[in-house]
């Protein structure tokens, strides 16, 4: 991947409410507990995905524990030497599905300590799904402070405001009136994850917000550029709407591969959410929810 420079490492939603797409809400079996409404209901509002296939949840969490636990936790909190994996942005827009841990597993990160595991697509399924399981039972844990999350201290919310957001935002413009718009819970997943796009990529959903596209440069070895609006990308390919309303694919295998860079018009809210501290997201959203 070192062709491929990121804004912001290609990640998506993992809060927003208001943005579900038709058709991909979970098949409601016949009869549920309360607590799997519940757990529904979260991963609903979370945008993180179904809840998991619990027999792929048993062997994915089997080969967690014997593969991976050893650096990452065998919960996958975090271990000696790997990250926390429950509250990595990656495995959160992977939602289960095993597309964005599927690299990651079978390339390793050699060069920070993570090796490659030759694993089928089936057993990445398995390890995604207890992952998902993971992070669902993390959001459930974080929902008992829904209750009153609006606890912050709105003047610092506004400094904070003032020192990080206020170059694109204003709070006399395109954020007026936004408390009105929004629920407390909505509006702290708006501007904790405002992406509505780029969710699953080749599905059908709704069209992304022009100010959220993201456009990438192909620079190709011949130092020919093309821009576009970037439609999909992964290990293989890059595809494009070119300036001129063309679509376009790029292989990005072989020697003649071009060099491909992303602008996320929403990376410096992927980077900030990295940066929030408990106390500056309450006094973020106490000061968002003064603007009436
Ligand atoms: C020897 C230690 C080690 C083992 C074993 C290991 N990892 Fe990792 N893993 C790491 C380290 C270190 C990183 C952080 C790399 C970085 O900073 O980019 C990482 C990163 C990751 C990431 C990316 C997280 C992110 O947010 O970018 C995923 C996903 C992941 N590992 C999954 C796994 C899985 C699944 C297994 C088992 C099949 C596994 N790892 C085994 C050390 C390990
Ligand atoms: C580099 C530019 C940039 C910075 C810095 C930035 N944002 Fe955003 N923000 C965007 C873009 C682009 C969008 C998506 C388009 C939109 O909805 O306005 C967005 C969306 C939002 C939304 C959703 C608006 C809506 O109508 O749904 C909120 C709320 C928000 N940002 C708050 C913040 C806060 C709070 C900060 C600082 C902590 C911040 N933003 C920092 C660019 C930025």
């Amino acid at each position: 991947m070192t062709r491929i420079s990121y804004g912001c490492g290609a990640v998506s939603l993992f809060l927003a409410t208001s943005m579900l797409i038709a058709g991909q809400e979970p098949k409601a079996p016949a009869q549920k507990t309360p607590d799997q409404a519940r757990q529904e209901m979260i991963a609903k509002f979370l945008a993180i995905g179904d809840a998991p296939d619990p027999e792929a949840v048993k062997r994915g969490q089997a080969l967690f524990v014997a593969s991976c636990g050893f650096c990452h936790g065998s919960n996958a909190n975090g271990g000696n030497s790997g990250p926390d994996l429950v509250r990595s942005v990656l495995v959160l827009h992977d939602k289960g599905t095993g597309v964005e841990i599927r690299p990651v597993i079978l390339n390793g990160r050699p060069d920070k300590g993570m090796p490659k595991f030759p694993f089928t697509d089936a057993q990445v399924k398995d390890i995604a799904q207890f992952l998902l399981s993971r992070s669902q039972a993390a959001a459930n844990r974080a929902n008992y402070q829904i209750g009153n999350i609006v606890t912050g201290d709105a003047k610092a919310g506004e400094a904070y405001f003032n020192s990080n957001c206020a170059g694109c935002h204003s709070a006399a413009g395109d954020l007026a009136h936004i408390a009105s718009k929004f629920d407390p819970v909505a509006l702290q997943a708006r501007f904790l994850y405002p992406h509505t796009a780029d969710r699953f990529p080749g599905q059908p959903g709704p069209p992304p917000d022009p100010r959220e596209q993201k456009t990438v440069t192909v620079t190709m070895k011949n130092g020919v550029t093309v821009n576009g609006r970037l439609l999909r990308l992964d290990d293989f390919t890059a595809v494009l709407i070119t300036e001129q309303g063309k679509r376009q694919t790029f292989s990005l295998d072989g020697p003649e591969a071009p060099q491909i860079a992303v602008h996320d018009p929403l990376a410096e809210h992927v980077r900030l959410l990295k940066q929030y501290s408990n106390a500056d997201m309450h006094n973020i959203l106490a000061f968002l929810e003064t603007l009436k």
